[in-house]
């Protein structure tokens, strides 16, 4: 063991907050989705634990952060189930309120057989959640990061922003599923991070490179956030942030199911963030974790653990844009 693996061992677990959807996925294995009017023969039917906020939060466990989560579930059975697969990665929960008139989000989600997905997401209990500032507060002191997605009413991602910027914590949103965000979120958000799609759509112009995408992220930065990540999918991801824009080439790999690969590339990069590393080095974790993700099926069941992101294959080199 090297004398600064020694040193990062022994060193406390970065502490992450998410405040985020849970949903279970009924996940539909097809050929492929179907096109208006059409009907198509599913392969088979999983039943899987997920939802944005789930996902990001059992990525920041596994990555090996101690994790804070905030949210809601139906007292039913699929939010039993989330809970208790929540447990298994040792993530708090105490902050995951129990909705006993409306059920847990469900997402009925297509996956075909080149990992493409297709997802509708049913809120339910995600719908109605009223973040408790005061335990928030409690849990974003002193932490590495507060990481926040768009599945739950948007008035809640504010209210939990704006806990963690009072806090001096560091705000990650991931904006997704995508909606136009208002004013007062962007100067709280230290560190977003899109996908190609979101990009486009909140700087009202199109991304197919990734020079586009290092355009697209300093106007978005120019909005508040310092660091923007536009994540490419198999391409890769563009860092920018005040010293210029780096393009991160992706891992080439067999994918088999893209869901929640966005979800692990933030969890890697959140925990990597907290515990330090700069930008890029934190960027390449969460390429690594995401190509590891996608060639296994369903959401949390794919999202690696730190040592098999450790073993895994290094990107290649990073080139400035
Ligand atoms: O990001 C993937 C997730 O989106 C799925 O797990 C589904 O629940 C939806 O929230």
């Amino acid at each position: 063991m090297t004398a600064v693996t020694a040193v990062t061992a022994n060193l406390p677990p970065p502490r992450i907050a998410v405040v985020g959807s849970l949903n279970m996925d009924l996940v539909l294995q097809v050929q492929h989705a179907p096109g208006p009017g059409e009907t198509v023969l599913a392969d088979a039917l999983l039943l899987v634990p997920g939802g944005k906020g789930g996902n990001q939060a059992v990525a920041c466990a596994r990555q090996g952060a101690q994790v804070f989560l905030f949210g809601r579930v139906g007292d039913d059975g699929y939010g039993h189930t989330l809970r208790a697969g929540l447990d298994a990665d040792g993530i708090d929960h105490r902050g995951v309120q129990t909705d006993t008139e409306v059920t847990t989000g469900v997402a009925a989600i297509t996956v075909e057989t080149t990992g493409q997905n297709r997802i509708v997401v049913v809120p339910g209990a995600n719908g109605r959640f009223m973040l408790n500032a005061e335990a928030l507060r409690g849990s974003v002191q002193g932490a590495g990061g507060l990481v926040l997605q768009l599945e739950i009413p948007m008035s809640q991602v504010l209210a939990a922003a704006d806990v963690a910027h009072a806090a001096g914590c560091p705000v990650l949103l991931n904006p997704s599923p995508i909606q136009p965000l208002p004013d007062a979120l962007w100067p709280l958000v230290n560190i977003l991070v899109v996908n190609e799609v979101e990009a486009a759509a909140l700087a009202g112009q199109s991304v197919a490179t990734p020079a586009d995408a290092a355009q697209v992220a300093q106007a978005l930065r120019s909005k508040g956030p310092a660091q923007v990540v536009v994540t490419l999918g198999a391409a890769g991801a563009v860092a920018a942030d005040a010293t210029g824009c780096r393009y991160h080439p992706g891992l080439v790999v067999q994918a088999v199911d893209t869901t929640a690969a966005g979800d692990t590339f933030l969890g890697a990069l959140a925990v990597a963030l907290a515990r330090g590393e700069p930008l890029d080095a934190a960027v390449r974790d969460g390429i690594r974790a995401s190509a590891l993700c996608v060639t296994q099926p369903g959401a949390q069941p794919s999202i690696p653990a730190r040592a098999a992101v450790a073993h895994s294959p290094q990107p290649p080199a990073w080139s400035p844009l």
